[in-house]
């Protein structure tokens, strides 16, 4: 069945070109400030999740009628949301440029698909990650033979690193290495094409956490020659709860099913001595166990094409242009130091952390949002050992909020980042320059106070 009868296959080209941002929902929303007035929302928190491109929720709202089960039904909608979704399938595929024989497993985010690839780890198999990576990507392999390597401060002594790692490994037995595409604290980019070549010359596998590589660059499994990558839609502008792993099936199709259930099973027999006996799917499917999150599915598929019709060209020319920006407009201010593992001139996406003198970062997180209408996050971003060597601070310290302000000279316990992508304004920036400029030279305009662990303003 062609889904083309219905609306929900509307593939009506994205209207914006890349060198403006592109239409995102929440783009008028206005925020009170706190020193009276209301703003539109500065969202510069795209790291953790970017807001829905438009074209991703008209596309969702124009298939919601059409909504139904997957997999499961004999009904006209329940076929068509069956097309959709292993349409949506192939588009993420395309999206990935994955090879023939790879599948596209849809899960519910990054954390999700790297906990799926270490249940499907085979017997023995050791694990390498950077100590610098976000906790999805360091922490899922608790139950393998797991080593962490030190953070290294150029691109290739990360190479370095990791060579001098899987040569010591036992060559026999299988390996992975995981590694991020982009950090989630400092934007820089990892090279991920000379990683995967060290990990593929010593027999060892690579994935590719691509949470925030993804919805800035283009990410070809084919030519970086990786194994897997994983990626989250609600960070790539469709935040409907889905994420994906896509790659190699072998190791997937050897594993038990992530979840036990319907979907997942092809048949289900009761045994002449009274259990049960079951034949699992093959595919994707068997690590989809449940009803399958179609609208987050299909979702993704929408971000991935419009992301390929803006074309990444000028996505990352536009972002590259906000990037400069910010870093000059940072480096104007004495008391801001901005965090970076491989230095001033690496390569880095819209994503930039920085400490201010003085200042303890949730404040003035708390103060961009109360005073200006901007929205940042603040502390330790799900990589507290990497914000601990760029922080040079004690690694059992608690930095969240509510710690004291470091006073001048002192060390910061958490950091402020800033995050952005296709949908931001020049104006989101500028607005955020300025800020910082402000709050520095002339402090914050109202008093705050902790609440539940984080700094609010005091009434
Ligand atoms: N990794 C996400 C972030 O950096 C949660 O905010």
């Amino acid at each position: 069945m062609s889904v083309s009868t219905a609306a929900a296959d509307r593939t009506a080209p994205c209207a914006t070109a890349a060198s403006a941002p592109l239409p995102v929902l929440g783009r008028d929303v206005t925020v009170p400030l706190v020193t009276g007035g209301e703003v539109t929302y500065a969202a510069l928190d795209y790291a953790a999740s970017a807001p829905a491109l438009q074209r991703v929720w008209d596309d969702v709202a124009a298939y919601a009628p059409y909504y139904g089960s997957v997999h499961r039904g004999a009904g006209y909608l329940s076929q068509l949301s069956t097309d959709l979704f292993e349409n949506a399938r192939r588009t993420v595929g395309e999206f990935l440029d994955c090879r023939d024989g790879d599948e596209v497993v849809f899960t519910r985010s990054t954390t999700d698909s790297l906990n799926l690839l270490a249940a499907a780890l085979p017997a023995d198999c050791q694990v390498f990650v950077f100590e610098t990576e976000h906790h999805a990507s360091l922490l899922p392999w608790q139950d393998a033979r797991v080593t962490y390597l030190d953070a290294p401060r150029t691109p290739g002594e990360a190479v370095a690193t990791l060579e001098r790692a899987l040569a010591e490994r036992d060559p026999q037995g299988p390996a992975l290495v995981c590694v991020t595409g982009a950090s989630n604290v400092t934007g820089e980019l990892w090279p991920v094409r000379e990683l995967a070549a060290a990990a593929h010359a010593h027999g060892a596998r690579i994935v590719l956490d691509a949470a925030q590589l993804a919805p800035h660059h283009p990410v070809s499994v084919r030519e970086l020659d990786l194994d897997w990558v994983a990626f989250s839609g609600h960070k790539l502008y469709a935040p409907f709860g889905s994420g994906v792993l896509a790659g190699r099936f072998d190791w997937l199709r050897e594993a038990d099913p992530y979840l036990a259930g319907g979907g997942a099973s092809r048949t289900v027999s009761r045994r002449t001595d009274g259990g049960v006996d079951v034949e699992w799917h093959e595919s994707a499917a068997r690590h989809e166990a449940g009803s399958p999150n179609v609208i987050g599915a299909y979702a993704v598929a929408s971000a991935c094409k419009a992301l390929t019709e803006a074309g990444f060209d000028a996505l990352v020319a536009r972002e590259q242009h906000l990037v400069d920006t910010v870093r000059r407009g940072l480096a104007e201010v004495p008391e801001v130091r901005v965090l970076s593992l491989f230095g001033d001139d690496a390569p880095r996406v819209g994503v930039i952390s920085f400490v201010v003198e003085g200042w303890n970062s949730s404040h003035f997180a708390a103060a961009l949002s109360a005073e200006y209408g901007i929205g940042v996050r603040d502390g330790l971003f799900c990589a507290h050992p990497l914000l601990r060597t760029l922080l040079g601070s004690d690694p059992q310290a608690q930095g969240e909020c509510g710690a004291p302000e470091a006073a001048p000279g002192e060390k910061s316990l958490n950091a402020v980042r800033v995050s952005f992508g296709a949908g931001t304004p020049d104006e989101h920036v500028e607005r955020f320059l300025r800020a910082v400029k402000e709050l520095v030279t002339n402090g914050a305009s109202w008093t705050y106070r902790t609440e539940n662990g984080r700094c609010v303003p005091a009434a």
